[in-house]
């Protein structure tokens, strides 16, 4: 739905008006239509991320505050320099939170300290050699059969769906659960099981980067701070295995020496609790669905060597699952000749810059043979460029290769139509695959 609000909005009227693209006061101009949680920027934000970056490449969105940047080369210059354009934003709520929501939190002794992704202090790098460890492109390749035998466990499941009711969800029942499931094996989480951590995971995307309404915000929040009091738990326990990824956080020294305090410890969980799963469901769901939707794309994938792996990599590309990320600026700076003031909150739109015609040809066909295939930013860059890349990568074309070959007469449903999407700022997917 287009909010009304923005439609009477017309860029370069306010005190954010400056730089290229931006309009003359009191101009209709379309991109004031812009609704980056609204219906017809989730189902398809092509034609809104074209106009962007070819009319107002930092274009500032009065419904958020945020700057949005969309080229490619914008997004890498912002990321590439952590000392202007810092990450302390990336985990607060684009929705203000109300005070009856910060109080549900708040008893619950919700906090999220710097850790990872929103951390830009000197306790960054050891946290985040710590977590690459447990993630690094060795430690993958080592863990395919563990994929491989969950993904074939889960499938044995769908294919009983299928014979039983004739079709079968492939979000719910495999590209949700095959990344939970590896998870919890790679980090040695116990004492939950992958439904929970799911709903968890999804409660915290949709309250911290969702608009929804008060009443849902509450719900929200309770599940947030069961999560988090799960962590606090577990962390606290000290039962955690040694060669756990719990155990290695306790092992942890700060550069002072001083062992990790307990909130930052939950803070490290909660992230990559989060960031391991929920994004490689989304990734997978949107890579089966745009095989299946090639006819000749579902046999091929089972058979070539290295097409899923390719496959993925466009996906990541054209329509990758966080589609957005944020940063602030520490001081006044410029991006593309558009001045940005000190503290100013800026969106690059990860998924927008890949395609960018300047440097990907002919950006809306997906072609697994395209020659700079991996310059893509679907993973960010620098100094906070995700260390699960590896994992995400692999899952996907494990998942994409295991459903190809062990299914390989399904289709979309008849009749299914369009899947409801999840349309978050930095988050968007299929909530639904069904298959016959
Ligand atoms: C398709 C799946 C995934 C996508 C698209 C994705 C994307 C991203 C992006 C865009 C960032 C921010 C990068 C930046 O600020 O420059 C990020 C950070 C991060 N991701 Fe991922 N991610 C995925 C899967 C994973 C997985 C599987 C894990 C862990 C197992 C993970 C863990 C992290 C962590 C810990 C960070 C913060 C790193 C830091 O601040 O140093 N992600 N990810």
């Amino acid at each position: 739905m287009i909010s009304p609000a923005l439609d009477a909005w017309a860029p370069g009227g306010g005190a954010a008006g400056h730089g290229p693209g931006h309009g003359i006061p009191g101009t209709r101009d379309p991109l004031g239509l812009l609704d980056l949680f609204g219906d017809p920027f989730v189902r398809d934000p092509y034609p809104w991320l074209d106009r962007l970056r070819s009319e107002a490449p930092v274009h500032h969105d009065p419904a958020t505050g945020l700057w949005l940047v969309s080229r490619h080369q914008d997004v890498r210059h912002v990321l590439l320099d952590p000392d202007v354009f810092l990450p302390d934003n990336a985990q607060h709520s684009v929705t203000p939170l109300p005070v009856a929501v910060l109080r549900v939190l708040a008893r619950g002794g919700f906090a999220l300290p710097p850790a990872l992704a929103n951390n830009g202090t000197p306790t960054h790098p050891g946290l985040r050699r710590l977590v690459t460890r447990f993630f690094h492109a060795n430690r993958v390749a080592d863990a395919v059969p563990v994929i491989e035998r969950i993904a074939d466990g889960l499938l044995d499941e769908v294919r009983s769906q299928l014979d039983s009711t004739g079709h079968c969800d492939l979000f719910t029942w495999f590209a949700q659960l095959l990344p939970c499931k590896v998870l919890m094996e790679l980090l040695g989480i116990r004492g939950v099981d992958p439904a929970t951590l799911i709903r968890w995971s999804d409660a915290s995307l949709e309250l911290f980067w969702g608009r929804p309404p008060l009443a849902r915000q509450l719900e929200l929040a309770k599940l947030v701070v069961e999560f988090h009091q799960w962590l606090t738990d577990t962390v606290r326990g000290g039962t955690a295995a040694p060669d756990s990824f719990i155990g290695a956080l306790a092992r942890h020294r700060l550069p002072d020496g001083r062992p990790l305090d307990v909130a930052t410890a939950v803070g490290v969980c909660f992230f990559v609790f989060i960031a391991g799963q929920s994004t490689t469901g989304q990734l997978i769901t949107t890579v089966l669905r745009r095989a299946l939707a090639e006819s000749a794309m579902w046999p091929r994938v089972a058979g070539e060597a290295g097409l899923a792996e390719a496959w993925v990599e466009e996906i990541l590309r054209r329509e990758p699952p966080v589609t957005t990320w944020r940063r602030v600026t520490a001081r006044a700076t410029e991006v593309s000749g558009v001045r940005l003031p000190a503290g100013a909150q800026v969106l690059v739109m990860l998924l927008g810059s890949g395609s960018d015609p300047e440097v990907f040809p002919s950006p809306e066909r997906l072609c697994p043979r395209r020659e700079n295939i991996r310059h893509h930013l679907a993973f960010g860059a620098g100094r906070h460029r995700c260390p699960g890349a590896s994992l995400a990568r692999t899952e996907a074309a494990v998942a994409l290769r295991a459903a190809a070959r062990g299914l390989p007469g399904i289709r979309p449903a008849v009749g299914a139509g369009e899947p409801p999407m999840l349309g978050l700022l930095s988050f968007r997917a299929p909530l639904a695959l069904v298959v016959e």
